[in-house]
């Protein structure tokens, strides 16, 4: 006890950085990227400043910025010029996301990991992420469409796909429907604990996939709830999930403790739209400084358990480490 043992005998310089528990590295970041067939010139979204929408024919150029700064992985999330009621883009082996997985590809091969978030939202008129009828979204009609998305994404060279549409067995539809075209090496990122959060609204107008009647609590998750994300983790991992993601980070970094404690798995956190834009604001204010806000935010998020981290401070993360 004191006076004997005193704690900040290791705080002092040196010792400090001894002791240190957790580190964030850049290997641990995944860049967000908005790529669109609408756009032809790179579109900066009002709501994340510094944060664009960037035209197909620019975003390999934009990949190759990113692998530069050693960041290992991008998740892409297309903006596409055709929606209708079945989402039929999402799987159009000549769509935004599939030309854009082409594109870069063929400009960075295994240079920069490719990452394609699977949904359906962005390609629907109504802005849900699975198939409706009479205003209900429907589950199982979704899963065939998810399983085809996918193995269009494999086919243009993505090296992981992530569901992110919260509907059961999505991610078993995916894994079968991969593995019988014969991608059994793709690996399978799930959205597997998403909550139902305000924190995704800059995001819908990145992606313009906004809904245009009622809202995601059908399929996305109860704020309030914990033990039903361990559920929702397991039965991925059960159906074949290589990584479980929470989503978002910040607000729920005791869901992110549990998942990797109690199961044990790599686990991703996606630091959402909303968390950039309350950081951003506030240091575009003069109100906080932003590398220091951002530097802690991201730590507290590994130490809470993510092995990795999507945040729309990548690049500016990956610059700072140096
Ligand atoms: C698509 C999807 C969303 C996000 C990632 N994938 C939006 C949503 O569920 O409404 C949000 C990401 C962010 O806010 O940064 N379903």
């Amino acid at each position: 006890m004191f006076p004997m043992l005193r704690m900040r005998r290791s705080r002092k310089a040196k010792v400090r950085d001894m002791v240190r528990e957790s580190m964030l590295t850049v290997n641990d970041l995944i860049y967000p990227m908005f790529v669109s067939e609408v756009d032809t010139s790179p579109i900066e979204i009002k709501s994340m400043p510094g944060q664009f929408r960037y035209p197909l024919s620019m975003i390999a150029d934009e990949a190759r910025a990113v692998a530069e700064l050693g960041i290992p992985a991008i998740i892409l999330f297309g903006v596409s010029s055709h929606k209708d009621e079945v989402g039929s883009s999402a799987y159009d082996p000549s769509g935004v996301v599939q030309k854009a997985i082409l594109a870069i590809k063929d400009e960075l091969g295994d240079d920069l990991l490719i990452i394609t978030d699977v949904c359906l939202c962005e390609y629907m008129t109504h802005g849900h992420c699975g198939i409706v009828e009479n205003e209900k979204i429907l589950n199982d009609p979704t899963l065939e469409i998810l399983g085809k998305t996918a193995v269009s994404h494999a086919q243009a060279g993505a090296d992981i796909v992530a569901p992110s549409g919260m509907m059961d067995g999505m991610v078993d539809a995916i894994r079968t429907a991969l593995d019988d075209e014969g991608f059994q090496d793709t690996i399978i990122m799930s959205y597997a604990v998403k909550y139902a959060s305000s924190f995704y609204s800059p995001f819908r107008e990145a992606a313009t996939s906004g809904y245009t009647f009622g809202d995601r609590t059908t399929y996305q998750m109860d704020p309030a709830n914990s033990d039903e994300a361990l559920r929702e983790a397991s039965l991925d991992l059960q159906e074949g999930a290589d990584i479980i993601m929470v989503k978002p980070a910040l607000p729920y970094l005791d869901i992110i403790y549990r998942v990797k404690t109690e199961l044990g798995v790599p686990t991703a956190a996606y630091s959402v739209s909303g968390e950039y834009a309350a950081l951003k604001a506030a240091s575009l204010k003069g109100w906080l400084e932003e590398k220091a806000v951002v530097m802690e935010s991201l730590l507290a998020i590994k130490r809470a358990g993510a092995d990795m981290i999507l945040t729309y401070f990548a690049k500016d993360v990956a610059e700072w480490l140096g």
